[in-house]
């Protein structure tokens, strides 16, 4: 329940992306929201406010001369209840009249009325592509965020005309994730977040390798929140079967080899590292080139193992990882005694933080329990979700960057 307690208005312009509304809707809701919908003209020729009624389960506005309202003032009240105001979809008509402050039906005019310092304005383009890259339309997005509006991406790829191209609005799921980061108190703003997740697969040959369990789940949650507090998010990814979160930069790689050299590539321009990646211990001293075939005799391949690099390692022994520049956190994996292996590992690793969980009980898992040790001592983190303890994780970091100190003994 990401939006619990939170009032959204919902505004509907014309286009054919008022059939994701109907979803968006319905996400919102689901996610604790009380939604308000409020539609123009053009938007009800393309999807009914009863539709849009049942979804958000309030009467929809679609008028300024709706004479429901004790005051007949509709304009004032839905924008003076609001959380924010999202328009979704916002067509490129309807930017171009909340550029020019003009308010002539319901939306635009309570748009125009919301208390600006307090009330945020999200806008959700959606447009044929030669539209959105139109000059005139360029020019009101950029104005329109000099006067304070939010205005998300768009996305690409086929639109409902026929063409190719950039214009379409985000999707459903998308939009949610914007709306809801939109809210995350901006607690990294202008950072540089580098984040190791997942597993590693190390080579034995071109079929098989060593890997382990690690479903990067907790990595990609704080991926989303470092995004959210307003970081500058680069993720580097082992083989997961995730999707990106929003905004954030991807580098998928396999081996521990690989890993280390974009963490490398991208350390000095990062202010944080956080290692939640379980790299693996040992890769082959020589993958083999083909398939090892079974000899025949019953006896197992001798195989050699070499250890990989430590990233975490490395990059807290750099001299920007010393001196905090590089602020270094890692996450302990263990299967018992979780203080004291944990504790010893954020020596052993030198970084001012460590991050104690369960192996077994979060490989894999939407949620997870944390037992965070620095110099001071150690505190435990109940179990929740790993996308609550990834904002409350980000939170610390934050908090101990600036003020503390920088210790690691
Ligand atoms: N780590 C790393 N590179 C490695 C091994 C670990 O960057 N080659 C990082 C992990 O991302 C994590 C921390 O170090 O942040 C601890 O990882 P973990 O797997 O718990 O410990 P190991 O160092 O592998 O030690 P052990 O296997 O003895 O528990």
């Amino acid at each position: 329940m990401q939006l619990q307690g939170k009032h959204i208005v919902l505004g509907l312009s014309g286009g054919i992306a008022c059939y994701k509304a109907a979803e968006l809707c319905r996400a919102m809701v689901k996610e604790g929201a009380a939604v308000q919908v409020v539609m123009t003209e053009a938007a009800a020729q393309f999807i009914t406010p009863v539709t849009m009624q049942a979804l958000s389960g309030r009467p929809v506005f679609d008028s300024q001369w709706d004479r429901r309202p004790g005051n007949n003032m509709a304009h004032i009240n839905l924008s003076r209840e609001a959380d924010a105001i999202l328009i979704a979809p916002a067509s490129a008509d309807f930017m171009a009249k909340l550029l020019h402050g003009r308010a002539d039906d319901l939306l635009s005019l309570l748009c125009l009325a919301r208390p600006i310092a307090t009330v945020p304005l999200l806008i959700a383009p959606a447009m044929n592509r030669e539209m959105w890259s139109h000059p005139a339309t360029q020019r009101n997005v950029a104005q329109l965020r000099v006067d304070g509006s939010h205005v998300l991406d768009v996305g690409a790829g086929d639109q409902a005309c026929g063409e190719q191209g950039d214009g379409r609005m985000l999707e459903a799921a998308e939009i949610l994730e914007d709306l809801i980061a939109h809210f995350q108190p901006k607690l990294l703003q202008g950072q540089h977040v580098l984040i190791t997740a997942g597993p590693t697969f190390e080579a034995l040959d071109p079929v098989r390798g060593i890997s382990n369990l690690s479903s990067g789940k907790m990595g990609f949650a704080i991926a989303r929140a470092a995004r959210e507090a307003g970081a500058r998010v680069t993720l580097v990814a082992g083989p997961v079967a995730l999707d990106s979160p929003r905004g954030v930069q991807r580098i998928d790689v396999r081996s521990a080899q690989e890993m280390l050299q974009a963490c490398i590539a991208h350390a000095d321009a990062s202010d944080i590292l956080i290692a939640t990646a379980a790299v693996a211990d040992w890769r082959s001293a020589d993958a083999a080139e083909h398939k090892i075939k079974k000899a025949g005799s019953g006896l197992p391949p001798a195989l050699t193992l070499v250890e990989n690099p430590d990233i975490l390692a490395t990059l807290a022994a750099s001299d920007r990882g010393r001196s905090g520049a590089l602020f270094c956190v890692g996450f302990a994996a263990e299967s018992q005694n979780l203080l004291e292996l944990a504790s010893a590992k954020r020596l052993r690793k030198g970084v001012p933080l460590m991050v104690g969980n369960i192996g077994p009980q979060t490989f894999g898992q939407d949620d997870n329990a944390l037992l965070l040790i620095d110099a001071q001592g150690a505190s435990e983190w109940p179990r929740n979700t790993k996308i609550a303890l990834a904002r409350q994780l980000v939170a610390r970091i934050a908090e101990q960057r600036t003020t503390t100190h920088f210790h690691t003994r």
